[in-house]
């Protein structure tokens, strides 16, 4: 089964969603997402998949799903919730009932489908987060802290100190470096009356 990495942008509490949508609009961190869950390391062509929650999918203004030159999975235990939408046909698009269901998938689809599938990231909501924190193919947690508390209903789960490390500010910068293998703003990020830093988790 495939590894994972967490992509997620949370408050000093975890605090991540209200009412079924992002608590705060940082176009900088929107662009840090998009890139990072985009870019592809290797010199063909393949594309990043996205796993999400269906309310997490519903999120995203229709005009920019699926997202982008990536692979989208949509998690839900509805197996009809395509069947009447767009999307279904849309070979960027699939739905699987499960987490596992998911990997599964995406392990099935790296070397048949076309373009072929190089990262995987689990992009939320709390429900799937919950659950891909728990899983031992879950490598990183990437997340944008953002030094603030702000009204939320939607939480990302404690992050165990046994089972994560959380790198130094530094080597946060020097891990998504490495990744993205090109430069990345380090530091506290100020965008309008928020201020927030890119800080990495690595599994223990
Ligand atoms: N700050 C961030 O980085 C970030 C990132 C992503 C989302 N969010 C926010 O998080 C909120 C959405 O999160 P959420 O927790 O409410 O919803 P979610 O996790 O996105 O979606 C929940 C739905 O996904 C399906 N699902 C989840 N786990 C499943 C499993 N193990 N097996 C089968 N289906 C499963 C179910 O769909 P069915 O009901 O169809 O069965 C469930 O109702 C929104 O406010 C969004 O803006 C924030």
């Amino acid at each position: 089964m495939p590894s994972f990495s967490i992509v997620v942008a949370a408050d000093l509490a975890n605090g991540i969603g209200l009412n079924g949508g992002l608590p705060w609009r940082l176009r900088k961190d929107m662009a840090f997402f998009a890139k990072i869950t985009s870019k592809v390391i290797s010199n063909d062509s393949r594309v990043n998949a996205c796993i999400m929650g269906r309310r997490t999918w519903e999120s995203i203004p229709a005009k920019f799903r699926p997202l982008s030159n990536r692979f989208n999975v949509i998690v839900s235990k509805n197996p009809c919730y395509l069947d009447d939408k767009a999307e279904k046909s849309n070979p960027f698009v699939a739905l699987a009932g499960s987490l596992e269901a998911a990997l599964s998938l995406i392990k099935s689809h790296q070397e048949s489908f076309s373009p072929r599938l190089e990262r995987v990231f689990l992009i939320g909501g709390s429900q799937l987060y919950n659950e891909g924190v728990r899983s031992t193919r879950c490598q990183n947690i990437i997340l944008t802290r953002i030094q603030t508390t702000v009204e939320c209903d939607t939480f990302f789960p404690d992050i165990q100190s046994s089972e994560y490390t959380l790198l130094p500010s530094a080597k946060s910068h020097e891990f998504l470096e490495t990744f993205l293998n090109e430069q990345v703003e380090g530091g506290v990020i100020t965008e309008g009356d928020y201020k927030y830093e890119y800080t990495v988790y690595t599994r223990v």
